[in-house]
């Protein structure tokens, strides 16, 4: 199977997770796209959604899916996202497509984080994978050097301004062996927005695409 195939397989497969009548949650990426897709045939079985970025609410709204303003909603029962790593313990490296502030916010919102991906993304440790992370422009240069004190080389990704008009860092050469404390750790910068590591709202269940099929992993 392609890697197309199982990121369509996944997000089929999380609509099983949607509860009828009730506000969904949904990331950002191109596997959520294909969630997307499919919760269209069940848009009037919904409330509506919750969007983390201003692509998904296109994408939505384009299917004729609700959107609602995240301050009008108090509780959601799922978000379902996609992910850029995932550990063995369902915490996660996101913001690959520059949304991981909105993402966090909709996340903190949910009572279960529902990771779909394929399983490329399934690390034992995080960081491979350059982790992004929301900085306030003026301060890019300072956070840059916090990183590179921990062993970390922070790359301005040019060309980018988020939803929320902020740069992105993405920092190559971490390895992330406590998710929590790092995440609690670069939270407390000046200047930092969101970081990418989703320790504290991490996984509890990830739908990960196989060449045998859905795999069910639950933390
Ligand atoms: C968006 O900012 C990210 O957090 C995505 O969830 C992540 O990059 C996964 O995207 P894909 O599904 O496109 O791999």
């Amino acid at each position: 199977m392609t890697q197309d195939e199982l990121k369509a397989l996944v997000g089929q497969a999380a609509l099983a997770y949607v509860q009828p009548g009730t506000v969904v949650g949904v990331g950002t990426g191109s596997t959520v796209n294909c969630f997307i897709d499919a919760l269209a045939t069940m848009k009037d079985r919904i409330a509506g959604a919750v969007s983390s970025s201003e692509k998904s609410t296109q994408r939505l709204q384009s299917h004729g899916i609700v959107v609602l303003d995240s301050n009008s909603v108090e509780r959601i029962p799922a978000y379902i996202d996609g992910a850029d790593e995932i550990d063995h313990g369902g915490h996660m490296i996101k913001g690959g497509g520059a949304a991981l502030t909105r993402e966090k916010i909709v996340a903190d919102l949910a009572d279960r984080f529902i990771c779909i991906a394929d399983e490329s993304k399934l690390v034992t440790t995080l960081g491979r994978f350059p982790l992004p992370v929301e900085v306030v422009p003026m301060a890019t240069s300072q956070v840059s050097r916090r990183f590179a004190a921990l062993g970390g080389n922070a790359v301005l990704r040019e060309g980018v301004i988020t939803d929320n008009g902020g740069c992105i860092l993405d920092v190559h050469g971490l390895s992330i062996t406590d998710p929590l404390g790092m995440e609690q750790e670069v939270n407390q910068w000046p200047g930092v927005v969101a970081v990418g590591i989703f320790a504290r709202h991490r996984a509890r269940v990830c739908l990960l695409g196989t060449s045998q099929g859905v795999k069910t992993l639950s933390f």
